[in-house]
């Protein structure tokens, strides 16, 4: 035999020397869930190891994990019913916790980067990420609440919009309103391609957000496509995006590839809470090393071409890292 591909893989050393893919803390954003109130750290039942955390406690938070080297966050509110209305409207209130919480979290951390996120369903009583009438979702006047949502967040001093929404047109609506408001500098990471899929429930539970009625499929992407990526994908790359993200991850690290051969803004891929549960159970249960299979499938993401890995594991693995085992 000429060829013994073995033979690269013979020792640790090795092996080390032919790895292609290597997961640092700089990869990965940790997404976060920002109660109302103090001293509240309240665990997500169906997410182990992930709490909804109030502000002084999400302060703790963030300054532990800078101290890791994970240096991204994304943080989503945890809005009571009682502020949920049709056109969720708390979502642009200036005295609003969340917004609040938003401007002394990034002083308190300047050098963190915040990522906030543009959609309607934490804040909505119909739990749809856009504006509902008769059972159906209505993309323009959506745009206008998304618009008004963005510029509230960006106020705040935060680093980049996450539009996670997929209401067509929402990009360059929200590029115009930020740049006419002298925020050129905040970013967009636009859910290029979200699929509507069934590992969005334990996030749902997390927020309590899930839809009041119907589902997402007529904003959201069909699970079974690949190429309508690329129509999403263009759209925002003319818009004025400045990331691509896919989301879920593991389901779709085809479509992670796909964007990543074709285009040149970095992609970022969203590791979301049905994937992180998976895990989570099947380690709870004794039935897989959960360590390793968090390891793989983070690395993973990588491998298939994310640079941004929105992870709910991020914290654990900036542990790892501190501890030199990464
Ligand atoms: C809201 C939003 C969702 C997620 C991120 N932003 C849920 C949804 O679209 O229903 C899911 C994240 C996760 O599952 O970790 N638009």
């Amino acid at each position: 035999m000429l060829k013994r591909p073995r033979r690269n893989r013979k020792s640790a050393a090795v092996r080390d020397l032919v790895q292609e893919t290597t997961l640092t803390t700089n990869d990965l954003m940790y997404p976060l869930f920002l109660l109302e109130g103090q001293n509240k750290k309240v665990e997500v039942d169906s997410m182990p190891g992930i709490f909804r955390l109030s502000e002084d406690q999400m302060l703790k938070e963030v300054e532990e994990c800078l101290n890791l080297g994970i240096k991204a966050f994304d943080i989503f509110p945890v809005v009571d019913e009682k502020h949920k209305d049709k056109e969720a409207t708390k979502s642009y209130d200036p005295n609003f916790f969340y917004l609040k919480s938003l401007r002394r979290i990034k002083e308190a951390f300047p050098e963190a980067c915040i990522m906030t996120d543009v959609a309607m369903d934490p804040y909505s009583t119909d739990g749809h990420d856009g504006l509902v009438e008769d059972g159906k979702i209505l993309n323009d006047e959506t745009l206008e609440i998304l618009g008004a949502m963005a510029l509230a967040q960006a106020d705040t001093g935060i680093d980049i919009i996450g539009p996670s929404d997929m209401m067509d047109g929402r990009v360059e609506y929200i590029r115009d309103i930020l740049d006419e408001n002298d925020h050129e500098e905040v970013s967009i990471m636009s859910y290029t391609a979200k699929y509507a899929s069934a590992f969005y429930g334990p996030f749902r539970d997390a927020l309590d957000s899930a839809p009041k009625s119907g589902d997402k499929k007529t904003y959201q992407m069909n699970p079974a496509n690949q190429r309508e990526a690329i129509i999403e994908a263009d759209l925002d790359e003319e818009e004025g995006a400045d990331f691509l993200m896919v989301k879920p991850a593991l389901a779709y690290l085809d479509v992670i590839k796909l964007l990543k051969d074709n285009y040149d803004l970095p992609i970022a891929a969203y590791n979301v809470s049905g994937e992180y549960s998976m895990i989570k159970a099947a380690a709870e249960k004794g039935w897989l090393d959960g360590e390793k299979a968090m390891l793989e499938a983070v690395l993973s993401i990588k491998r298939a071409g994310a640079s941004v890995i929105l992870s709910y594991f991020a914290k654990e693995i900036g542990i790892i890292a501190k501890n030199g085992s990464l």
